[in-house]
């Protein structure tokens, strides 16, 4: 049986999951860096009440025209405040826990690359190397890609060593993983590979399941940066999960070298509630993305990632991100995996490569290329994309802040963005298949004010444009997306 098709009936199954969230939606447990502006969005599900904040941290004030926490934390610590919602005199509160710190695991989200999507089991000693020099050769590394992830299938066909210590597959990696991340870690970049939260990964090779102290303490011996910890073959319910990778989590903190654990559950059990308490500093929130603009279910397009980002924004934050899977730029349908499930037609257009390039900037999603480095399918077109160093200051701004949605119909979906300088990225996607106009209106994007005027910069060309006041019309191409950055 297909493995996305078995996955596709677990999300179906858990479909119906009641959300853990109260009516109140925050995150609780929060990170900023020290001095570098903060911001904690607050939402309620259910209506009209009052949300109010006790014992903010010197440096933090509560917006409640905007619903947000926000300021500046001079010293390091570990804070706590707490958000009320009253509403009828029913009340709900939220003690939130803000680490402040310059040691953060993840502070802005990791621009990389994972080899599932084309190199699946391939994945080799030769490879790794042969990214990490292609990122340095074409200028991706310069413009701040910066990790090399091994996905599924790096481990020994033949298992555990007999100690039980993990083992990478003596074929494939004849010099152990410790060489391949010193190379990798010698051209100035992270090393990350994978595992999963059960006996057996994804593709049945061993997982961390009951291994979980072995591991870490092999994985920091090795030098790995990165670990994405897979649910294959894990009980189903939140709850397992929670403890699954509460554990993962627990070993890597005793581990000797500081690890990101970067959690995979595909957004089912609602990980954005749970995954920072949990040790994890992103989490996956949707199926395996496919080389399509939409696709069948079991996978995600770009459409069904805009589909799930747009209700879950308050949840991303520094060290806490909502991850939108891979990035498939590139691929121009030459994948494996991510080919399944696009309705027999995997690849995209450049616009639509430039949609997911854009929105992942505007999402702070974390980003991971997935080209087979044997084949090099990226163009001279796909590197001024994956380069853009204006829409990449988005992804990697340091108040860490996911677009919220603005407006949406079947033709256009606007999202905006705070940026830690006080600017404001906006972006509209055109989902019909013809070239149409669309209007930014400032009275519907909180974070601007209608009445100033803004210098606005369209973030594709870097043209500097007239100065806008209360909004302005654009003309966008079918499926691509236009992305601006104002200032007052
Ligand atoms: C799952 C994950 C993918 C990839 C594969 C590897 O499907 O969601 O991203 O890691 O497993 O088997």
């Amino acid at each position: 049986m297909k493995k996305s098709f078995i996955l596709g009936i677990e999300l179906l199954l858990l479909g119906g999951l009641t959300s853990l969230a109260s009516n109140l939606r925050c995150a609780k447990t929060v990170f900023s860096q020290p001095n570098v502006r903060f911001m904690q969005k607050v939402r309620i599900s259910d209506g009209q009440g009052v949300v109010t904040v006790k014992g903010l941290p010197s440096g933090l004030k509560w917006n409640a025209k905007r619903q947000i926490v926000e300021g500046k934390v001079k010293k390091e610590g570990v804070y706590s405040y707490t958000i009320s919602y009253n509403h009828n005199g029913k009340i709900e509160d939220a003690q939130v826990k803000l680490t402040v710190s310059s040691q953060l695991q993840l502070p802005v989200p990791f621009m990389g690359w994972l080899s599932w999507n084309s190199v699946e089991g391939d994945i080799s000693e030769s490879i790794v190397k042969q990214v990490a020099d292609m990122f340095h050769a074409n200028g991706l590394y310069d413009a701040g890609w910066n990790a090399v992830m091994m996905d599924d299938l790096w481990q020994a066909r033949t298992g555990r060593a007999v100690d039980g210590k993990p083992l990478p597959d003596p074929k494939r990696f004849p010099n152990g993983l410790r060489s391949v991340a010193d190379y990798v870690h010698s051209k100035g970049m992270k090393f990350g590979l994978y595992t999963d939260a059960a006996d057996k990964t994804c593709a049945g090779a061993f997982g961390s399941y009951g291994y979980e102290k072995i591991d870490a303490d092999q994985y920091a011996e090795w030098n790995v940066d990165v670990v994405k910890c897979d649910y294959c073959n894990a009980p189903s319910e939140q709850d397992t999960a929670i403890v699954r990778y509460g554990r993962m989590g627990d070993a890597f903190k005793q581990a000797k070298r500081p690890m990101t654990l970067y959690i995979c559950e595909w957004g089912v059990r609602e990980p954005w509630q749970w995954g920072a308490e949990a040790g994890g500093s992103c989490w996956r929130i949707s199926a395996d993305v496919r080389d399509g603009w939409t696709c069948e279910p079991g996978g995600a397009g770009v459409m069904q990632c805009i589909d799930i980002m747009k209700n879950i924004s308050e949840y991303s934050g520094v060290n806490r991100f909502n991850d939108s899977d891979m990035l498939c730029v590139g691929l121009h349908g030459t994948g494996h995996s991510s080919n399944d499930l696009c309705f027999g037609h995997p690849g995209m257009t450049q616009d639509e490569y430039r949609t997911q390039f854009a929105l992942w900037c505007m999402w702070s999603s974390p980003m991971a290329l997935s080209f087979d480095p044997r084949t090099n399918t990226l163009t001279d077109d796909d590197l001024a994309i994956l380069k853009n160093r204006r829409l990449i200051a988005l992804n990697q701004d340091r108040m860490g802040q996911q677009a919220d949605l603005i407006s949406e119909s079947d033709q256009m979906v606007v999202f905006a963005k705070d940026l830690e300088n006080g600017d404001v990225a906006i972006s509209v996607t055109n989902l019909s298949d013809k070239t149409s106009e669309a209007t930014f209106d400032f009275a519907k994007i909180p974070a601007l004010d209608a009445r100033k005027s803004y210098k606005c910069q369209d973030l594709w060309t870097g043209e500097h444009l007239n100065p806008v006041k209360g909004g302005f019309t654009v003309s966008v191409r079918s499926h691509t997306t236009m992305v601006y950055r104002l200032s007052k």
